[in-house]
Formats: C-alpha cells, sequence, structure tokens
C-alpha cells in the first residue's frame, strides 16, 4: 500500500484554509493508504514559541485532528519531535542542499521580512527537515494546500539527489496531494491573498456560530454586478470559492446564475455561506471540546503513535546509514 505523510505546526487552532486544504483530505485518505499524519512542533521552533504555548498547541490539533475524524485505528498519528529519527535523516539531507537554493524559497524570504532579527538556520533549513519527514517513511504522496509547493518541490529535488550521489533507489518522489482534484487555495475574507493565521482573517474550526455569522457577514464585496455574464471580480470569486467548498452543488449553481443574471444579492449570498459553513463546524467544534477535556486519551493516541512511527522510520534509517557506509544501528 502507498504511503502518505502530511504535517501540521501547532501554532493555534486550525482553520478552513487548513481543513479544505489538508485534514479534510487526511480523513479521505486514511481508508486507501497507509497514513502518517503528525503535529510538526520542530517546525514551529523557528518562531521561537513559549514552551506553554507548545504544550497548549499540540494538544489542540491533535484533538483536533480526532475531532475532524482522523482515526488512530487507520492512520498513524504522531508528535514530530516523539521521533528522532527524522532529525538524523535531516542531517543527511542538510549536507546535500545548497545555500543559494535554500536562500531563494519564498517562504524563507518571507520570514527574512517579517523576522529580520532572528533569521536562524532552522528557517533557512526548514524545507530539508521537511523533506526528511516525509523521505523517512518513504511517503509518496504528501496532502498539502497549494503554499507548500515550493517545499515539495524541495523534497523532490532531495529524494532524486540523494539517490543519484548514492547511487540508489532508496527514495521515491513525494508527489503533492489533494483528494479533490488539484491544490486549493482558501481565500480569506478580507478579499485577498489566503486565508492565514497570521494575517487574521481565518474562521476557526473552534469558532462559536455567532462569531462565524458576524466574519462572514463582513467579508469584502463590491458595489455588485456591471452586467450580465461579467468575469466575477475577485473578492466575489472568494465568496465563490466559500459556496464551492462548503455548500452543495444546486446551491452554487443558484448563486452563480444570479450573479450571471445580475440579480445576486450579496446579503443572501453571504448568509448561505454563512450557514453552510456553520453546519459544517458546529459538529466538530462539540468533539474538539470533547477532546480537549480528555488528556489521558489524548496522549495514549499519541504514545502509541510515536510507537509505529518510530518502527516505520528505524527501518528507513537503518538502510541510509548502510548507504551512506555507517553501521546500521
Ligand atoms: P497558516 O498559514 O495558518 O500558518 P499552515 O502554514 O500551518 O497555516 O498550514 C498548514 C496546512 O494547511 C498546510 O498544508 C497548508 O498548505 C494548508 N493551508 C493553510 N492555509 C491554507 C489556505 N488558505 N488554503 C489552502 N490550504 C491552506
Ligand atoms: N510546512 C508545512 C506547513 O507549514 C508543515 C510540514 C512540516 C509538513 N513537515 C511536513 C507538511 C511534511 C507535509 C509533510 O504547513
Amino acid at each position: 500500500m502507498e504511503t502518505v505523510v502530511s504535517g501540521i505546526r501547532p501554532t493555534g487552532n486550525l482553520h478552513l484554509g487548513n481543513y479544505f486544504g489538508a485534514v479534510k483530505s487526511f480523513v479521505q485518505m486514511q481508508h486507501e493508504y497507509n497514513c502518517l499524519f503528525f503535529i510538526a512542533d520542530w517546525h514551529s521552533l523557528t518562531t521561537r514559541p513559549k514552551p506553554e504555548d507548545i504544550i497548549r498547541s499540540t494538544r489542540t490539533i491533535l484533538a483536533e485532528y480526532l475531532a475532524c475524524g482522523i482515526s488512530p485505528e487507520k492512520a498513524t498519528i504522531y508528535i514530530q519531535s516523539d521521533v528522532k529519527e527524522v532529525l538524523e535523516l535531516y542531517l543527511y539531507l542538510n549536507m546535500n542542499a545548497y545555500l543559494g537554493e535554500l536562500e531563494r524559497v519564498t517562504t524563507f524570504k518571507d520570514k527574512v521580512r517579517q523576522q529580520p532579527n532572528n533569521v536562524n538556520a532552522g528557517l533557512l533549513t526548514y524545507p530539508t527537515l521537511m523533506a526528511a519527514d516525509i523521505l523517512i517513511h518513504k511517503a509518496v504522496k504528501v496532502p498539502v494546500g497549494k503554499d507548500q509547493e515550493q517545499n515539495m518541490e524541495k523534497a523532490r529535488v532531495y529524494a532524486r539527489r540523494f539517490n543519484t550521489i548514492y547511487g540508489v533507489e532508496c527514495f521515491p518522489e513525494p508527489a503533492s496531494f489533494s483528494f479533490g482534484d488539484k491544490a486549493l487555495k482558501v481565500p480569506g475574507l478580507d478579499g485577498s491573498g489566503k486565508m492565514g493565521k497570521s494575517d487574521g482573517n481565518c474562521i476557526y474550526l473552534f469558532e462559536e456560530e455567532a462569531s462565524i455569522r458576524k466574519k462572514v457577514m463582513r467579508a469584502v464585496t463590491d458595489s455588485g454586478p456591471t452586467g450580465q455574464n461579467q468575469p466575477k471580480p475577485e473578492v466575489i470569486q472568494n465568496l465563490f470559492t466559500f459556496l464551492d467548498i462548503a455548500s452543495s452543488r444546486d446551491t452554487y449553481e443558484y448563486f452563480d446564475e444570479k450573479w450571471n443574471d445580475g440579480s445576486i444579492r450579496y446579503g443572501d449570498l453571504k448568509k448561505q455561506i454563512a450557514e453552510d459553513l456553520t453546519n459544517l463546524i458546529a459538529p466538530i467544534r462539540e468533539k474538539i471540546k470533547e477532546f480537549m477535556s480528555d488528556t489521558v486519551l489524548l496522549d495514549k493516541i499519541a504514545r502509541h503513535g510515536a510507537e509505529k512511527a518510530h518502527e516505520s522510520a528505524a527501518k528507513t534509517l537503518r538502510e541510509v546509514r548502510e548507504i551512506i557506509g555507517f553501521r546500521p544501528e
């Protein structure tokens, strides 16, 4: 069975971008693949979080994974820092990663702008750690949102380069994957860009109904269609993206027709989106609360996941050590 790996950094609650861009695919893929889903706590250190924030966010994401429907019986759910083999592979991959190519990664350049006083080596080598996460399990598919494309390209380069340097076929080249069709970008509610924690334009899976409604009703629009069958401006296309991912096909087509004949009322469109998002989020929110209150269960699941992930990682690492010329253990 093909192996699938993905992770999310523990930097707060999951939002709809995370859900539609990644976690929804995790839930669907667990039935068809050998899946390992983790919480990328090492990656979160690039921005120096406080220990209590890491502890809280790690527990939150674990509860949210479970609440969304990832099953510990089907998939391996673990915390990245519990599986130390990843670090050893990270070191080996770093030896074959070049400064120039790492400096050209857009997310690195963004971080240099955002935190000029903390341009640390971990930020620079973020893509090699991500590649190690994936290659340690020889994963072939990685469910991630569109913004991770460049990191995924690096993971393929490092897999290929390792194989070439040692003349082996050790690592398959991992592909980004989205269960729908193509990688998805969930827009923000402020009219531009993507939904993201740092941009403060998110709807969270843990969010209460009134707050969801308020945020959707405040989403940026324009003054209305200027005629029939006009192309949709970005802010309006964004609202239709929400309809597309959260509402039924019929609902989408109903509003699409209204747009095309020029009779659309944005208030109605937003009410519909708010209702459909609320219906989606409400049961997940309740389950998050349940899981969050059962820390014994969360710990048990994380420990069990760590054991399974360790087994898979140790197997690859033995092979890699031997290829490099080290004793297998
Ligand atoms: P954030 O941008 O809020 O910090 P992360 O970068 O931690 O979110 O993303 C975790 C996962 O969720 C990744 O797979 C990423 O591609 C996906 N993701 C995040 N935001 C979006 C979005 N707006 N649309 C699609 N996928 C997203
Ligand atoms: N870089 C990913 C993000 O910001 C998180 C991540 C770390 C990841 N390691 C990974 C995703 C391995 C997929 C596979 O969202």
